[in-house]
This record gives structure tokens, sequence and C-alpha cells, in this order.
């Protein structure tokens, strides 16, 4: 992989065009629909840079595309007209690999399962990285990879990658939006959010060393209804967060009925 493009400069592609350069290889250009977003991205892993989708360069070796996922399918046909030797892969989690097919006979699937940002420096050395590609040559360059830059490549089909996806969702997503309407819970009583911080580490520390499953404390366990009625009608400004707080103590109870 001596040409690499990089198609996109949002989150991914800035996390995971920095590691790849680290690592030594070299990304030769930046791709992206906004040419100031692709510019300074570039910049930063001192590649060429284009706003144009034309302009990739015809001898590249992998077009790695990190864009939203819904435009992945319609940036790749563009994009395989001008490259279409290439290994066109997606960052996307919830995306099969087959969206690029039709577009690139050599397509996969480079999908590091974390949650990145901006402003936060990802500890590459604990990512799983999931591949997946249409040709065997491919599927071990993909593995070489990411075994590079990350904890360890994982071969993870496109079934199975959408079962990740999904409970990744949960995991994180949810999650962290569970922690969001607590933050604003105690905001609007003037309550500081660090006050939480010690549960959720033990939360998330009990979860990881034993089943999250049997580590489930709280009022929809123990059958205390007169406790979540109480909390509803604490809640009874955010109809939304009572929604949410109904669905998941159902959700507790069911399961822990079964
Ligand atoms: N964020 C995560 O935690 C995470 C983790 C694993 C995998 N992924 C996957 O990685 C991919 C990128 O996610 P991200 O979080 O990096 O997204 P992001 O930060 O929101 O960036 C979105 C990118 O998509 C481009 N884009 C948006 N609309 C477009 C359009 N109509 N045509 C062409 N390009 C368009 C943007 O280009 P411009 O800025 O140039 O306009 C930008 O580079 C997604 O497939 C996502 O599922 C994300």
């Amino acid at each position: 992989m001596t040409r690499i493009a990089l198609v996109g400069s949002g989150k991914v592609a800035w996390q995971l065009g920095k590691r790849l350069t680290d690592k030594g290889f070299a990304v030769s250009q930046v791709l992206s629909r906004t040419a100031e977003h692709a510019r300074s991205l570039a910049e930063a892993l001192h590649a060429t840079w284009s706003d144009q989708w034309s302009d990739i360069l015809p001898d590249t070796d992998w077009i790695l595309i990190a864009i939203r996922d819904d435009v992945i399918g319609v940036v790749a046909e563009e994009l395989s007209h001008h490259a279409p030797g290439a290994l066109a892969t997606h960052t996307s989690g919830a995306t099969p690999g087959t969206v690029l097919a039709p577009f690139f006979k050599r397509n996969g699937v480079f999908y590091p399962l974390q949650t990145f940002s901006q402003e936060r420096r990802p500890n590459w050395s604990e990512i799983p990285i999931c591949v997946d590609a249409s040709t065997k040559q491919d599927l071990d360059v993909m593995l070489h990879i990411a075994d590079k830059i990350g904890q360890k490549a994982y071969i993870i089909d496109d079934t199975q990658r959408a079962q990740l996806h999904v409970a990744a969702v949960f995991a994180n997503n949810f999650s962290n939006h569970c922690f969001v309407i607590a933050e604003k819970i105690l905001e609007e009583k003037g309550l500081s959010f660090e006050l939480l911080h010690p549960l959720m580490q033990e939360t998330l520390a009990k979860a990881l060393e034993q089943s999250p499953f049997a580590m489930q404390t709280g009022p929809a366990l123990r059958g205390d209804q007169d406790t979540m009625q109480r909390h509803l009608q604490l809640l009874e400004q955010h109809p939304d967060w009572q929604q949410v707080y109904r669905l998941i103590s159902e959700s507790i109870e069911k399961e822990h009925s079964s």
C-alpha cells in the first residue's frame, strides 16, 4: 500500500489518518467534500488534497472512505470512474461492504470499533479493528495494517458487523445519552455532575469484570413500584425522559423475570 487516499475529513478520518501516518502508512492524498476540511487534514498529514472526487490519483492503491454512512455508495461510484483498480474500503459499522461492490471489484471494510471525537486522542493499542475484503490478498493486507495500528484485527463479515454495531449503539450511544439526561437532571437542580462520576466508574468497572446482567441493581430490578412512580413524577416536565425511564425499567423487569 504505497499510495493511500483518505476520503473524508471528519472525526474518523482525522484519527485514522494520524494513526496510519504514525505507524508508517503514509496517506498521500486527502479528498473531502469541503475544501477547507480537506486542506487542513492534508496539511496535518503532509498529503495533497482536493474537494473534487475526479482528482483522485489513478494509481491509488487503497481508498479509505470515512464519510457519512448514507453517502458512501454515491461517492464510491464517483471515485471508481477515476481509480477503478484500487482497493476501496469504508469505515462504517452499520453499512455492508457490498455497498462498494458495484463500483470496485476490490472492496472491503476497515471498521475501528471505538467512539471517536476530534478533541480526544484515542488509545489505538486498545482498539479492535474489524476487517473484511473481497479477495484473500486484500484481506491479508487489511489484517496486517489493522494489526499494526490497532489492538488486534478481527475478520468480521457484514452480518456479524451489523450485530456488533447495534450492540455498540446500546453500549456507547445509548449509555452516553443516559449520562446526558442524568447531567441535565442535576444541572436543573444546581447539582454537580461530578457527584455521579464514582457511580459511573463503578458501573463500568463492574460490567467489565462480571456479567452486566448479574450486576444490575435499582428499583426496576427490586420491583419498587412506589419509588418508580415518584421518579416518574419528578420527570413530569420531561415526557421524553419519562418514556425512556418507563421503557428501560420494563426491559429490566422482563430480562430478570425470564
Ligand atoms: N465517530 C465514530 O465514533 C465512528 C466510529 C467508527 C466508525 N465510524 C464511521 O466512520 C464514518 C465517518 O464517521 P465520522 O464520525 O468521522 O463522521 P463525521 O465526523 O461526522 O464526518 C463526516 C464526513 O462525511 C463527509 N460528508 C458528509 N456529507 C457528505 C456528502 N453529502 N458527500 C460527501 N461527503 C460528505 C464530511 O465531509 P466534509 O467535512 O468535507 O463536508 C465529513 O468528512 C462513518 O461511516 C461512521 O459510521 C464512526
